[in-house]
């Protein structure tokens, strides 16, 4: 990988707190075990092979509406006893500068999520790895619990997470997020993630008051193709456009957007 201070000094910041939580989850994932039943290992075997060959938007659409009714106070008591909390906070906002926010995330975005990580649809690394290891635990009515939690949560405000400073070239984040670029054929992001970030139909992503550093990684992930679960390939065909400037710039957009849209 490239020298890049923005991304290592965080990442090496929040890299203690990585790895003891990542104890806490052996501890959870080993007491897991003993209580799964062969049934229900049965069940997340198919999962593992059914899903990994990639979403057609009928395919997803089905998969998500398959999903039992979600409900938000099963979902806070999943966020603790799953302890997804130790690292994305009792209330969606995560207590490290490293790892993204659920708060306010649209319940379709979460739960495709915890489907392509039980997958491995959704692999970036070892980060990837460990949610995986989570979600394969995870009962579909738990996974629809959790994300109507989150759905209902305020989004995050200023999280305290230094900002990338802007170093590259670029257009304005405000223009790229209303008008987008039509000379390279960039779809204005609002037209999807909603004006104020709030998230779109589907499975189009609640942005406001995400963790600028997550942001970033994202969309570089999406941009050398590590990150590639996107159904329609929209975001990894955005992200390719995109100036590492003008991807620093719209993460410190949308991380200060829920405190311009008060
Ligand atoms: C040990 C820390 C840890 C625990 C515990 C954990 N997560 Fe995660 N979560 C992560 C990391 C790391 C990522 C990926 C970040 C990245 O790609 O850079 C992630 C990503 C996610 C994402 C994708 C977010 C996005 O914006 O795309 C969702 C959804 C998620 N986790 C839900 C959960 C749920 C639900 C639980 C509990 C069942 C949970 N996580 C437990 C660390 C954790
Ligand atoms: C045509 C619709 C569309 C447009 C336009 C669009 N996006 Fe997306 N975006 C999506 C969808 C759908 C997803 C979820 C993809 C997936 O399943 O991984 C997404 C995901 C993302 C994510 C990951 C969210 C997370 O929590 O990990 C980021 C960041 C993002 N988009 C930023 C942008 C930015 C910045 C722009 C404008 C330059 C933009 N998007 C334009 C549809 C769009």
């Amino acid at each position: 990988m490239t020298h890049d201070p923005y991304l290592e000094e965080l990442a090496a910041a929040t890299d203690g707190l990585f790895r003891r939580s990542l104890s806490a989850i052996a501890l959870t994932a080993v007491a897991f075990v003993i209580g799964l039943s062969a049934g229900n290992a049965l069940a997340n075997d198919s999962t593992d092979s059914g899903v990994a060959k990639g979403w057609t938007p009928a395919t997803l659409r089905h998969a998500l509406a398959a999903l039992p009714a979600g409900d938000e106070v099963r979902g806070r008591e999943v966020n603790q006893q799953l302890f997804c909390a130790s690292c994305h906070g009792d209330n969606g906002v995560a207590p490290t500068q490293n790892w993204p926010h659920l708060a306010g995330q649209k319940s379709a975005y979460t739960a495709k999520m915890l489907l392509d990580y039980q997958s491995r649809l959704r692999l970036e690394g070892k980060r990837a790895e460990l949610m995986h290891d989570i979600a394969v635990m995870m009962t579909p009515q738990q996974i629809a619990d959790v994300s109507a939690f989150y759905a209902a949560l305020p989004a995050p405000g200023d999280d305290g997470t230094p900002r990338p400073s802007v170093l590259g070239e670029g257009m304005s984040a405000a223009q790229l997020v209303r008008k987008g670029d039509p000379s390279r054929l960039l779809t204005p992001c609002a037209s999807c993630h909603g004006v104020k970030g709030q998230g779109g139909k589907l499975e189009a992503s609640a942005l406001a008051g995400q963790n600028p550093l997550y942001f970033t990684r994202t969309l570089l992930d999406y941009q050398s193709g590590v990150r590639s679960n996107d159904a329609a390939k929209g975001m990894s065909t955005f992200a390719k456009k995109l100036t590492r400037g003008e991807i620093e710039a719209l993460a410190t957009y949308y991380a200060d957007l829920p405190e311009r849209n008060r």
